[in-house]
């Protein structure tokens, strides 16, 4: 198979690498297959106290791959996001991001199930999924507005409006904001205390604080349907056709 997705484990750390960088780390099924695997090998594994997911310089992830929602929207409903959405909902152990640069859709999003982020002072966080013609996805729905309140919710998730790393830091969607060079060393440290802390209480206390998993996974059904509903949607193919079509 391919490198779209490094995985690497030193010592109680699993890596989690979208490593697409020709693509800016748009998200392919098969990438979302293998984060799905190693989120679900990582959880098996008692010798894994933290997770990092981190992408490239300048790219952490634009987000699913408008090629793919094209084809998505001819064909029937595609299970492999949706497993790789649960899985990040039902993720047990603890999950640092490493942001440097661009979090775009799903970007932005899964970073809403995990615990500790850091990001690039220069990085940008968007969710276009409306202007798109879409619909927010990951139980963002339900999660942004729980994290960053209404009003800063609906302008990141419906009017599209992107949050630099400052204001992201104020909306408490990420927890440090560094220079670029130091961002993966920074997460590193983060995923390095939290491991080194008594597994068992991170793990209740991490269950105590996200609340009703059920509700979250349902959220992501929900969302789902409305999604693949609005991939065949007229504003929806005539968003596709022209991000694809543009410049060159
Ligand atoms: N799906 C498919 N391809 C994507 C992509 C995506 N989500 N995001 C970027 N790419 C591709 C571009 O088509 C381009 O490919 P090419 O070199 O073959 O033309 C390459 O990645 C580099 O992107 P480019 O647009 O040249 O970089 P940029 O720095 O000018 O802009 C973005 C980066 C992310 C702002 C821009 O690519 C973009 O808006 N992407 C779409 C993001 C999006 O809407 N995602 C879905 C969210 S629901």
């Amino acid at each position: 198979m391919s490198d779209l997705v490094v995985v690497s484990d030193d010592a109680a750390i699993r890596t989690i690498r979208m490593n697409r960088p020709d693509k800016k780390n748009a998200l392919t099924q098969p990438m979302y297959a293998a984060m799905t695997r190693a989120l679900g090998e990582a959880g098996a594994d008692a010798s894994i106290r933290c997770i990092l997911i981190a992408g490239q310089r300048g790219a952490f992830s634009a987000g699913g791959d408008i090629g793919e929602f094209q084809k998505r929207a001819e064909g029937g409903l595609e299970p492999v996001t949706l497993e790789f959405l649960h899985a990040l909902a039902r993720n047990k152990k603890p999950l640092v991001a490493a942001v440097d640069g661009l979090a775009v859709g799903v970007g932005t999003t899964m970073l809403l199930h995990c615990d500790f982020v850091v990001a690039a002072s220069g990085s940008v966080f968007m969710t276009p999924f409306v202007k798109l013609g879409l619909v927010p996805e990951a139980a963002s729905s339900l999660l942004a507005p729980l994290r960053m309140g209404y009003a800063r919710a609906f302008a990141l998730l419906v009017m599209g409006r992107p949050l630099s790393a400052e204001a992201a830091l104020a909306a408490g969607l990420v927890n440090a904001v560094v220079e670029s060079a130091a961002v993966e060393d920074e997460a590193l440290k983060a995923a390095r205390e939290i491991a080194a802390l008594p597994a068992g209480a991170v793990a209740l206390a991490r269950q105590l604080m996200r609340g009703d998993l059920d509700a979250v996974a349902e959220r992501v059904d929900t969302e789902a349907m409305y999604f693949q509903e609005r991939l065949r949607s007229d504003e929806a193919r005539a968003a596709f056709v022209a991000f694809l079509a543009r410049k060159k």
